[in-house]
């Protein structure tokens, strides 16, 4: 498979670079959209993102994978993977991610995904958004860190981005067929760090805890909930660390 051509447009201030892909989905996949500054982003489960300009990579990514619905989730968790190892290849900073999508650090949130799945005639493409903290350590009432924080190197967006694409090439192909599919599906099962904690799942409306136990082929959450394995596609996931009290 041939590299994906990128096209990155990069924007001083924009309200989102989700918002922006979302609205030329019909182009070319490859179409990148970077910006100093969000006035709106968006997180998952309908929240804000909010950086000061400059400092975080805020990026949103068109990808045409050619996928079933169900297998869509592998294709956030390829860009997350790669952030991941672009993170490392640049820093040295060894994250592992949370349940779904978070780039974690020691349980601080480093950096978030937020997917989205735009129609285009009978194709299903993939927004994919990505905020990383490099010298922004995240809003008070979250536990997150930043780059900076966690190794005193100040990263340039844009060398982040550059990697992280290179990263994405990488593993691009894997998405063409079973096998690729299933080595990419061991990489993100490795790099979890969820599995085999105790967790706490919020939904917007319950809350449950238990064990995570792995995640499914579409990349749902297993949790064992008092003896009883239930499976989550949608929430977010608290490391319930060794003391804290339970529910
Ligand atoms: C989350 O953890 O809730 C996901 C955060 C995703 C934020 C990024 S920043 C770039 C892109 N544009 C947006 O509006 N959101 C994503």
């Amino acid at each position: 498979m041939d590299p994906t051509v990128w096209r990155v447009e990069h924007f001083d201030e924009i309200d989102s670079t989700n918002t922006y892909v979302k609205d030329r989905a019909g182009e070319p996949e490859g179409l990148v959209a970077l910006a100093d500054f969000q006035t709106a982003g968006r997180g998952r489960m309908d929240r804000r993102w909010v950086s000061p300009p400059r400092s975080s990579l805020l990026c949103s990514i068109l990808l045409a994978p050619g996928l079933q619905p169900d297998q869509l989730q592998l294709v956030v968790a390829l860009v997350a993977l790669s952030a991941r190892s672009a993170l490392e290849r640049l820093s040295g900073l060894r994250v592992a991610l949370k349940w779904p999508n978070d780039l974690v650090v020691g349980g601080d949130k480093v950096a978030g995904l937020l997917a989205e799945i735009v129609s285009q005639g009978t194709e299903l493409r993939v927004v994919v958004g990505i905020g990383v903290n490099l010298t922004y350590d995240g809003p008070e009432d979250v536990a997150a860190t930043s780059v900076l924080a966690q190794t005193g190197l100040t990263i340039a967006p844009r060398a982040l981005l550059d990697i992280l694409l290179e990263e994405i090439d990488v593993r691009r192909a894997s998405l063409a067929d079973a096998h690729g599919r299933l080595a990419l599906r061991e990489e993100y099962v490795g790099a979890l760090a969820t599995i085999g904690q105790r967790v706490r799942v919020e939904q917007s409306d319950v809350t449950v805890e238990g064990l995570a136990m792995g995640v499914d082929e579409e990349g749902r959450l297993l949790v064992d909930v008092e003896g009883a394995v239930r499976t989550f596609s949608v929430g977010d996931v608290v490391h319930v660390r060794a003391g804290e009290k339970s529910l």
